[in-house]
């Protein structure tokens, strides 16, 4: 072998080698400084009486123009623009199945539409506001909720235009078979509900 060859192969081999080192470097660096931010703040609690209270589930099923489950993409704090300087969870959610309220109207809150007659697989930015400090929006990503909305909205992030977001009257409830199940069971109570007020008033 010529010795410019053995050269180039030499340099051509160190390139590449330095590269994957310096690769390797960044990515463990990014991992272990996520997982020390993580390690610090344990996840909120999620409040069950909300669920397990009759009155205080109906009451909040009955604020709720939309209830809609999804599935957690990413969630972080941020400061409100409302001049309160408190923190909301800002939460963008996969959209599954809606359980209460009109599609239309839950239209205009879309940022990324999925199926056009059901709606699900469209992004949404949903709003907690009151994030509190001691411990890590919850659910993570990943997880699926349920979530209930008053149908309140305001424009969202630096983003030009800016996305709409969705209010959430509670913390999104963790999507649980019993959650489900107690969250529409109370949905078709409150339509009951609705349809015999209504129905003793015309006759
Ligand atoms: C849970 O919520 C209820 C009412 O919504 C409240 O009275 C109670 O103090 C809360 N519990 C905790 C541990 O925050």
């Amino acid at each position: 072998m010529r010795p410019s060859i053995v050269i180039v192969y030499a340099i051509a081999l160190a390139i590449v080698v330095g590269g994957e080192i310096r690769i390797r470097g960044k990515v463990r660096k990014r991992y272990s400084s996520h997982r020390r931010h993580r390690a610090v703040l344990p996840p909120c609690d999620f409040n069950e009486t909300i669920i397990n209270d009759e009155w205080s589930l109906m009451e909040a099923i009955g604020q709720s123009k939309f209830i809609f489950t999804g599935k957690v993409l990413n969630v972080k704090k941020f400061r409100s623009e409302d001049g309160s300087r408190k923190k909301s969870n800002l939460y963008t959610v996969y959209l599954r199945r809606l359980l209460k309220g009109d599609l239309s109207d839950l239209r205009t809150f879309v940022k990324l539409e999925g199926s056009q007659e059901t709606l699900s697989g469209s992004t949404l930015l949903v709003e907690r506001a009151g994030a509190r400090d001691a411990c890590a929006p919850a659910p993570r990503p990943r997880l699926s909720a349920i979530f209930l909305s008053d149908g309140a909205g305001a424009l969202a992030g630096s983003a030009r235009p800016p996305s709409p977001r969705l209010r959430i009257l509670t913390d999104p409830v963790p999507l649980t078979l019993y959650h489900l199940d107690r969250v529409n069971a109370a949905v078709k109570d409150c339509k009951e509900t609705i349809q015999i007020l209504s129905f003793t008033q015309f006759k």
